[in-house]
């Protein structure tokens, strides 16, 4: 190819400048307020919540405002799942799933270690003991593969800095038919008060699930403020 040096050229200076990243599948812009400027199939990444947030998150009032129980009672697990709580933060998840699953156990996956060491704390105070806290990398669970019945990541996909890879990563983790559970905060509704790139759309989800081969199954729309979307991994790989 004749043009190849200056195909090169243009494609390292569209770097240098931040029109795309090296494997394509992210751009970057100028950073709005709680951005982080990276880019992916047309939404902005959100910064991470820090460790600092755990008051907020464990807040009392969180049963009122979301209504988490709710869904515990529409995640349809046997009692030896495998259950992975994916951006777990200070596991106020994970200590509702953990009673469904007593013979099984729920793997609560976080990239910051002040959040797991908390988790741990609290499973000592309350006495649980099928909880398993597990470091992961921001493009990685590091999960084994075939090894988790469902996934569900709450408030948390929106602010992975490599969403394509966790979510392969993910996708890997599961058992063929595993089920994964997003629950965000429903973009298309401008009374959710949360601010916008800490919300995601229906549309946006699906597209971002399914560019990794998930198969979505429903959105069942029964919380007063997040949205609860299921896929599955395929039981069989596509040729
Ligand atoms: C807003 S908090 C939500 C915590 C929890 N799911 C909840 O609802 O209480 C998001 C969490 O995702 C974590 N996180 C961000 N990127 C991650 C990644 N690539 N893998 C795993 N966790 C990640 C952050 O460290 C943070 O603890």
């Amino acid at each position: 190819m004749r043009n190849l040096p200056l195909v090169a050229f243009l494609m390292v200076a569209a770097i240098q400048i931040g029109i795309c990243s090296e494997d394509g599948h992210y751009s970057q812009k100028e950073p709005s307020r709680d951005g982080t400027g990276k880019v992916y199939m047309g939404r902005e990444i959100s910064q991470v919540v820090s460790q600092h947030a755990i008051g907020w998150l464990e807040r009392r009032d969180r049963e009122g405002e979301e209504k988490p129980s709710l869904v515990i009672d529409q995640l349809e697990v046997e009692k030896d799942d495998v259950l992975a709580d994916i951006g777990a933060g200070s596991g106020y998840f994970s200590f509702l799933l953990a009673p469904l699953v007593p013979g099984g156990k729920v793997v609560a996956v976080d990239i910051q270690q002040e959040m797991l060491d908390f988790i741990e704390s609290k499973k000592k105070l309350k006495k649980v003991s099928n909880i398993e806290t597990h470091l992961g990398t921001i493009e990685d669970t590091r999960l084994p593969a075939d090894t988790v019945d469902l996934a569900i990541m709450v408030d948390a996909y929106h602010e992975f800095s490599h969403p394509r890879e966790m979510l392969s990563s993910i996708v890997e983790g599961l058992k063929p038919g595993g089920r994964v559970v997003f629950l965000e905060y429903r973009g298309e509704d401008p009374s959710v008060p949360i601010k916008p790139l800490h919300k995601m759309t229906v549309k946006q989800v699906r597209a971002e699930a399914e560019a990794v081969g998930l198969e979505f199954i429903e959105v069942r729309d029964f919380l007063p403020i997040q949205h609860f979307i299921l896929f599955r991994k395929p039981t069989t790989t596509k040729q």
